[in-house]
């Protein structure tokens, strides 16, 4: 077993970090500044819906590359307690970045719109238009977003921790 990730695995991790900045700042964007131009507010739904569509896929090819490769053994010397909070916080970070997307999909299937690609084509809603679906779905999304947002600063955190006091190198199994 290496002690580093895969290129593939690297690769993956910052294009979805990348990603993840864009969808945040697009979907608070929608959400709290709608702008007034109808045409304008729609590209930007339909960007934050297929950049959301993206990460599921980019996710759901990390989990496998996950699960049929290996994850690197965390540096000599780490705390018990700091490798189990590592282990739940990388689930927990998979397990919202592939819920999210579809919580999405959902409160726009209950608010009557499909889930579009950039506008390019429609992936159609499981669910029917359905009001009172659509605000329990809508506050699922920004539960999510914000269980993302503390999930990332842990994260941080835990970078920070490896690099700044133990110094043992963790940020370059990921560079
Ligand atoms: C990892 C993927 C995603 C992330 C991180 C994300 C994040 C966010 C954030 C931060 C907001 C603003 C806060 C809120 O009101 O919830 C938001 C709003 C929204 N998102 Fe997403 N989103 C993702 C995927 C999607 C997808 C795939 C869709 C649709 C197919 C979608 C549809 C919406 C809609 C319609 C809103 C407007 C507010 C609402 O009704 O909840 N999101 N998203
Ligand atoms: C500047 C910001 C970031 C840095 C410096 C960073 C750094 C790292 C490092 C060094 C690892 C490897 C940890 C280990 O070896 O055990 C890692 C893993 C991981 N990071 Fe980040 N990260 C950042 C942002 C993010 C963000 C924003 C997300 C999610 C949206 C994220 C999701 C993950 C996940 C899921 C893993 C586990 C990978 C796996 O084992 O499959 N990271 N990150």
């Amino acid at each position: 077993m290496s002690d580093d990730y895969m290129p593939v695995q690297k690769v993956l991790h910052w294009v979805v970090v990348a990603l993840v900045v864009v969808q945040a700042g697009l979907g608070l964007w929608v959400a709290f500044d709608a702008p007034a131009d109808e045409a304008l507010a729609g590209r930007l739904y339909n960007a934050h819906d297929g950049t959301g569509a993206v990460l599921l896929v980019l996710m759901l090819l990390r989990l496998a590359v996950r699960l049929v490769n290996y994850v690197p053994r965390l540096p000599r010397g780490t705390p018990h307690w700091v490798a189990t909070a590592a282990w739940l916080n990388h689930r927990a970070l998979y397990v919202v970045l592939i819920v999210q997307p579809l919580l999405g999909w959902l409160n726009n299937g209950a608010n009557g719109y499909p889930w579009s690609f950039y506008g390019l084509f429609n992936i159609p809603s499981p669910i029917g238009q359905n009001q009172a679906a659509a605000a329990w779905l809508s506050s699922l999304h920004l539960w999510g977003a914000e269980a993302l947002a503390v999930l990332v600063v842990l994260h941080l955190g835990g970078v920070a921790y490896h690099t700044v006091i133990r110094r043992d190198g963790l940020l370059r199994r990921m560079t």
